[in-house]
């Protein structure tokens, strides 16, 4: 969610139709990502699956993996297929469901739903209905489907949250999902909010992989399995495309799970969403520990000195062991080091690390070997240089590979 705060939902909504409005008007037209049979085939579908299915949809499939791998749909279900694009997963589902069963083919974009209804015709399904909404809104009632399917959907909507919350309540309890997303490890730290384009035509818009699973267990989801991991990007036929994923560590993963039988309550809901595991977890990957580890570092250092200083006036006379408040400020130097080498195959410049690693060693010296203050402060403020560096570095990369701005601007 605050990776959308500056983002306008109607701009995404507008850069999403017009993107897939061109791919249902010329599927052959080359884009960013695979479309078509071939890109269906690479992902896995099975080719007399395919042939059974009108080469209207099949041509203009933009799907993103096989979500079919997760088996969630059964005969007689009533399944949803959320961002059904030109239908074929939809059409799939149909006749899994069989006579007893329905489908509702949900998509935000006209052109696809047109094409949608244009390919029940053709093939003559009758037991598929097609619905123009947004995932963040099913016009539909609570615990009114047995199944949901969805490919390649979720990473285009802004507020991932509410179409999680929406899948929950519009699935009957023990209702079943299987989803196919594109999801990514390092998450998007660089500031791309006036730019709408970027959520279809990269991966700003797509998940961190253990967020994603995080969220769908928040909103009451149980069984959450991930079935396939898919080097979607490597299909595509745009260089740049490919740049931009391996800078993201980004590929399409397939999920299946169940609704619980209720939604977890405020307590739970809300103890899993401040788990200090996760928030750890997520500085990590936001290359943001080495803030943390020096914030640690400076504040065991002037913190304790401080807390000290103030007890002491209060009167109360409390001792310090040195050696243990000397090896706790040395170890999260150290520790500041350690989180910003990875930084090096990343930005692939050794410098920051090597300043961080210069600036540990003063520290050290000065707690081990002929302490000054001064040398300590120089120490501290090597370690944030060498910590601001890096993030600069970064930031600076994911700029360049999004085309936000120039390397030397940034
Ligand atoms: C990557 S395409 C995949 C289409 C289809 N599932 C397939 O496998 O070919 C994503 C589809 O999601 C639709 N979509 C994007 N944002 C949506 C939203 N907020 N609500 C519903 N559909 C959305 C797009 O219009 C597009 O057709």
């Amino acid at each position: 969610m605050v990776a959308i705060l500056g983002y306008s939902r109607d701009q995404i909504f507008a850069a999403v139709r017009d993107m897939y409005s061109a791919v249902s008007r010329a599927p052959d037209d080359g884009f960013h990502f695979p479309v078509g049979r071939p890109a269906a085939e690479a992902l896995g579908y099975p080719s007399d699956v395919l042939d059974r299915l009108p080469k209207s949809s099949v041509e203009a499939f933009a799907g993103v993996g096989y979500p079919f791998s997760a088996q969630a749909i059964q005969p007689g279900d009533v399944t949803l297929d959320i961002g059904a694009g030109a239908g074929n997963d939809a059409l799939i589902a149909a006749a899994r469901v069989g006579d007893k069963g329905r489908v509702i083919a949900l998509d935000l974009t006209r052109a696809m739903t047109r094409r949608i209804r244009a390919a029940a015709e053709e093939s003559g399904v009758t037991n598929l209905s097609v619905l123009e909404a947004s995932g963040e809104c099913l016009p539909l009632a609570d615990g009114s489907v047995d199944s949901i399917t969805s490919n390649g959907a979720l990473n285009l909507i802004p507020d991932k949250r509410r179409a999680v919350a929406e899948i929950f309540r519009v699935l009957r309890p023990g209702g079943r999902l299987q989803i196919a997303d594109v999801v990514i490890r390092r998450p998007v730290t660089v500031d791309c909010s006036d730019d709408p384009r970027l959520w279809v035509e990269c991966v700003v818009g797509a998940t961190v992989d253990e967020e994603l699973l995080a969220m769908f267990q928040d909103a009451g989801f149980e069984h959450i399995r991930v079935v396939r991991r898919l080097d979607y990007f490597s299909h595509s036929p745009s260089a740049q495309t490919r740049e931009i994923a391996a800078s993201f560590d980004a590929y399409s993963v397939e999920l299946g799970m169940q609704r619980a039988a209720q939604a977890p309550s405020a307590i739970q809901h809300w103890s899993r969403r401040l788990n200090p595991m996760r928030g750890l977890r997520s500085l990590w990957r936001r290359g943001a520990a080495g803030v943390a580890s020096l914030a640690l570092a400076v504040l065991t250092c002037y913190g304790t000195l401080g807390a000290l200083a103030l007890l002491a006036a209060m009167g109360a006379g409390v001792g310090l062991n040195e050696g243990l408040w000397a090896t706790a400020i040395a170890l999260f130097a150290v520790l500041t080091v350690a989180a910003v080498a990875p930084g090096w195959r990343y930005h692939s410049n050794v410098g920051p690390m090597v300043l961080c690693a210069v600036g540990a060693a003063v520290i050290c010296y000065a707690l081990f070997v002929h302490y000054t203050m001064v040398v300590e402060l120089i120490g501290f403020l090597v370690l944030a240089a060498g910590v601001g560096w890096d993030i600069h570095l970064r930031r600076r990369k994911q700029a360049r590979v999004l085309g936000l701005k120039t390397a030397a601007d940034y």
